[in-house]
């Protein structure tokens, strides 16, 4: 009998799936041309590790994906995960661009039983010394160890794995672009999980959405802050229809004056304004230095603001009240 743990691979794309016309490009190239069985085909030693199945769920250059993808993939990971035959672990190919925030969203929606590993590369498969070999190798290793678990969707990148809430793309082409900020890596990913943080929690804290998965995602938009931003763009945002906003701000996420009557406007139309950072360090603190309760305003506390995005589409969704919102942002 074959015991080796039973790891679903699927892929969706992204450079490490990609192919250049030489061996030296690491910039020009068509990204997600190989699919998931190609990339597992080259790496033999994996057969000693799992057993697998394989899937090609999207073949996509990640700066195309769409809420609607994150939203069927979830699905589909849901039913992998609650189905009769759940596999040991699940690894997710995708591109570098927006891994993070399909790991952000799959961690606010996804229940936590099982490792599920997301992996990326910057440099295309056909590259001399290409990067994606040795992180789907890293990638696979860590969804064999059920500890993982708890933590939800993990990344796993240059020798490190990283929880979906920590980590960013932090460089245009280095191979090392993934990473993060301030936060530390759970555990170096080196074949054997070398931990970094004391210990895995014991008890999966359920994802806040587990199990609430909306049929479409409310648009939520983006503006970002810069001295002399035109407060013309709330305005426009709000005809849209857009029901939600988070504003991208200087500094502590400081509202400037001119932005002022046309975020009142948005509040009065039934928009959520989230008040977040241009800045990736640090966070926005609820009521410091702006009276978010008087003016109906969430703080993005420590969520950059594509992950605020998420957060806010997530939550107008699912119709949270707004005094539940400010304490979702806190948590997650
Ligand atoms: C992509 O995100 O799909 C292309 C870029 C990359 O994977 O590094």
């Amino acid at each position: 009998m074959n015991l080796l743990p039973r790891i679903h691979l699927l892929g969706t794309g992204g450079t490490i799936a990609g192919i250049a016309a030489n061996v030296m490009d690491t910039t020009h190239y068509s990204a997600a041309e190989l699919d998931v069985d190609h990339l597992v085909a080259a790496l033999p030693e994996v057969a000693g590790l799992a057993r697998f199945t394989t899937e090609q769920f999207l073949s996509l250059d990640s700066k195309d994906m769409q809420p609607a993808d994150w939203l069927k993939l979830a699905e589909r990971l849901r039913e992998l995960i609650n189905g009769a035959s759940t596999p040991d672990g699940i690894v997710i190919t995708h591109g570098t661009d927006t891994i993070e925030e399909t790991a952000f969203f799959l961690s606010l929606t996804l229940p936590r039983r099982i490792p599920i590993v997301m992996t990326a590369a910057m440099r295309p498969a056909s590259a001399r010394s290409a990067d994606g070999p040795m992180n789907l190798l890293q990638a696979i290793s860590a969804a064999t160890n059920p500890s993982l678990a708890t933590f939800g969707p993990l990344v796993a990148a240059n020798d490190r794995l990283w929880r979906a809430r920590d980590v960013t793309k932090r460089h245009t082409h280095a191979p090392d672009a993934l990473g993060g900020i301030e936060t530390a890596p759970i555990a170096m990913a080196t074949g054997t999980t070398w931990w970094l943080s004391p210990h895995p929690p014991t008890q999966a804290v359920d994802a806040p959405f587990n199990g609430r998965l909306p049929a479409a995602l409310p648009e939520v938009w983006i503006l970002h802050g810069h001295a002399g931003a035109p407060a013309a763009l709330i305005d426009f945002a709000v005809e849209h229809g857009v029901r939600g906003l988070v504003l991208a701000l200087a500094g502590h996420g400081s509202v400037p004056i001119s932005w002022e009557p046309a975020i009142t406007r948005a509040l009065a139309a039934g928009v959520t304004v989230v008040r977040a950072s241009r800045i990736r360090a640090g966070a926005v603190m609820a009521n410091a230095n702006y009276d978010d309760t008087a003016r109906g305003t969430i703080a993005s506390i420590a969520l950059s603001p594509l992950q605020a995005r998420i957060m806010l589409a997530l939550t107008l969704a699912d119709s949270a009240p707004r005094n539940a919102l400010q304490s979702l942002f806190a948590r997650n």
